[in-house]
């Protein structure tokens, strides 16, 4: 495969700028490292929060891009596992060599799956960073780790570990939530409630949630709802999306032992903590030390988890346009216009460049 010596690349030229498609380098891979030719991206709501909020970032320009889909255009020193040619998804990261919103990226090997053959670019890219956050959420060690420290679905001893318990899933549509209720019913958890809208009913039962509350009641009547059917027996209450009393609810929620995790930093009374309960912030990425290991035995085995089914990608809505048309998708999902049931397909965003 023929490597350009530059591509496009959707940069953010200064903090709260406007995006601008510009021509960027492209180098050789790195030892160890794969260069990916991206097919196609996802967006996510940091994406807009980045640029809006001039949030995470403080050296500009900048490239955005969490997620990407694509095929293996060069091989640095070392790899053994890849070949060019190979289909693969990676996590981006918010370093411009690892950003998505372009047109190559540098993945290291290790943090690289193989895309399954019944999965296309655009359903794989959907996968990275979400899952990741899912994972991270659950199975990472508390502390530096930000996770619940549950022992992994895709290890023989974390297999259907938690059967008996209960998890409860804020937000159970969003695209995180998806995955979190797939690892869940991976890892035994035999409750698995979950608050959406009522139109994602179906959607979310056949990932695995066994209860569904409306997302529209107030943060008290779902609270009492769940405290219905699991009086005392929360392990892990996960807060994605909901009102600011969420994180509340879900600390009053989970039991003894139990751990609330929260896709933000804690919002609860400093005097309300107990020794008793965890609480932890998620940072889905799996780059830093504590998770590292984490993130390379889940790429290690998610080619298999994505062929059989056992980990679904979440429903795709293709924006043509390339990365022209990033900035109009993420003021869409700024808007909050994204939803499981938005219309028959639709929450994470792709783009194919191949396809402006
Ligand atoms: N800390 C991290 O590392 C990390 C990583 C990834 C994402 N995040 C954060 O996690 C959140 C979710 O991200 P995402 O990409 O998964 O979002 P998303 O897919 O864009 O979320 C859209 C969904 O949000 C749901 N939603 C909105 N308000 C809700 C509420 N009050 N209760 C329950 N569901 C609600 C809607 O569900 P219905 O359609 O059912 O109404 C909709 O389907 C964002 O705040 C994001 O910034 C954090």
């Amino acid at each position: 495969m023929s490597i350009p010596t530059s591509q496009r690349a959707l940069i953010l030229p200064q903090k709260h700028g406007k995006f601008i498609v510009e021509t960027y380098p492209v180098e050789k891979p790195g030892t160890g490292e794969l260069l990916v030719r991206i097919e196609s991206v996802s967006l996510n709501p940091i994406d807009w929060i980045v640029q809006a909020l001039g949030v995470l970032i403080t050296d500009y320009p900048a490239i955005l891009g969490l997620d990407s889909a694509g095929v293996v255009a060069a091989v640095g020193e070392g790899v053994t596992s890849f070949a060019v040619g190979d289909k693969v998804l990676n996590q981006g990261s918010l370093a411009p060599r690892q950003g998505t919103f372009k047109q190559y990226t540098y993945v290291t090997a290790d943090s690289a799956a193989k895309i399954p053959a019944n999965l296309n670019f655009d359903q794989a890219a959907t996968v990275p960073l979400c899952l990741a956050t899912a994972a991270v959420g659950l199975y990472a060690q508390p502390g530096g780790g930000g996770g619940a420290g549950l022992i992994p679905a895709w290890e023989t001893e974390g297999r259907g570990k938690y059967a008996g318990q209960t998890i409860v899933i804020f937000g159970g549509a969003t695209s995180v939530g998806q995955f979190v209720i797939q690892l869940a019913k991976l890892s035994g958890f035999s409750t698995i409630v979950t608050t959406v809208s009522p139109h994602n009913n179906t959607l979310v039962k056949s990932l695995g949630a066994t209860h569904m509350f409306d997302r529209r009641l107030s943060s008290q009547e779902i609270f009492n709802e769940i405290r219905k059917i699991a009086s005392d027996s929360v392990k892990i209450a996960y807060a994605i999306a909901g009102d600011p009393l969420i994180q509340d609810l879900a600390y009053d929620l989970v039991a003894s032992g139990g751990t609330v995790v929260s896709v933000l930093p804690s919002q609860i009374p400093q005097e309300k903590l107990t020794p008793d309960k965890k609480f932890v912030t998620v940072n889905g990425n799996f780059r830093t030390p504590e998770k590292r290991a984490l993130g390379v035995s889940l790429y290690s085995r998610l080619p298999e988890l994505l062929a059989s089914g056992e980990l679904k990608p979440t429903s795709v809505e293709v924006l043509p346009g390339g990365l022209y048309a990033i900035a109009e998708g993420l003021e869409r999902m700024k808007k909050g216009e994204i939803s499981a049931g938005f219309n028959t397909e639709s929450i994470c965003m792709t783009l194919c460049e191949t396809r402006t």
